[in-house]
């Protein structure tokens, strides 16, 4: 487990993610109605971008000013981008950061506390001691949170279906092994049989290494609507060109939220390479 995410922290990546993610949450809370949030990999709930640029061994190049540094300064935000940036912005104001560049992230546990109601419960599951280390100290004394330091692929078993019967799920792994698309097959397996009416949103990559393609086709949804929403910024160079998320029993609506986002993320995080997103549905409603 080499994988810190502190290094990708606000990347486009996670602005894509997060964006959805607050959507997602949104939408659970038309409802008065209470639900869980389940994130099967939490990371350490809050990033100090200024040590993004600090590798193990060497300097590195932080992500960040080509993700949510490209939203800082922008006053044109559709309200389903602003409304996350907003909630980014307050995060980092919150810290005490008062410069003009962001400096603190919130990862998806902040967020979804940032946005949960006394009702709304969550379940953070983070493997990386250090990581979960710092998780828990995050959350230290905060009501309606629970940490485990496990492997993330055991919470939907151990965590659904829940009290509340109503569940948002957010399956969002590192992708370092060949395998994690097995693993979250077998999760989605789990879940389904578990919670068949739960929420899920699945984080993925787009690589020419890990084809994604293929995998969602093989992914057994059992029949429940679902729709992916990704991000192409780069068509050239090392590492990742673009990422996406799956939604699996998406709230209403949530497709032509997903829509504005991709659209607008195109367009802001382009790095000069025709960037494209798209939202479609591979299990029609
Ligand atoms: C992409 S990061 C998560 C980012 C976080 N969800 C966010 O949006 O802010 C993936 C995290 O999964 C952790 N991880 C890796 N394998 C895991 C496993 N089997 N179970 C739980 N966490 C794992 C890594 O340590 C890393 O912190």
């Amino acid at each position: 487990m080499n994988y810190r995410h502190a290094y990708h922290a606000g990347n486009f990546a996670d602005v894509l993610k997060h964006a959805l993610l607050v959507r997602l949450i949104r939408s659970m809370q038309r409802k008065e109605k209470g639900f869980l949030f389940v994130d099967t990999h939490a990371g350490r709930g809050l990033y100090d971008l200024e040590q993004a640029a600090l590798g193990d061994t060497q300097e590195r190049t932080p992500e960040w000013p080509d993700g949510i540094g490209r939203l800082w300064g922008r006053t044109d935000m559709p309200a389903e981008v602003a409304d996350y940036a907003d909630l980014i912005r307050a995060a980092d104001l919150g810290r005490g950061n008062l410069t003009r560049e962001p400096r603190f992230y919130p990862g998806s546990p902040r967020i979804a506390k940032a946005l949960a109601r006394p009702q709304d419960r969550l379940e953070l599951w983070e493997k990386h001691p250090e990581e979960c280390g710092a998780l828990r100290e995050e959350f230290h004394g905060e009501r309606r949170v629970s940490v485990h330091c496990a492997d993330g692929y055991g919470a939907l078993r151990a965590c659904l279906p829940p009290a509340e019967r109503r569940a948002l799920v957010l399956i969002d792994p590192p992708f370092e092994s060949a395998s994690e698309w097995d693993h979250i097959a077998s999760s989605m397996d789990e879940g389904m049989r578990r919670m068949a009416g739960a929420t899920y949103a699945v984080w993925y990559p787009i690589s020419d290494r890990v084809p994604a393609g293929a995998y969602l086709d093989s992914l057994r949804l059992a029949g429940k609507p679902s729709f992916v929403a990704d991000l192409t910024v780069s068509h050239a160079g090392p590492g990742i060109s673009g990422c996406g998320v799956l939604v699996v029993n998406p709230p209403w609506k949530a497709d032509g939220e997903a829509r504005v986002i991709v659209d607008y993320l195109a367009a802001a995080l382009d790095r000069g390479q025709q960037a494209q997103g798209s939202v479609r549905w591979i299990v029609p409603k």
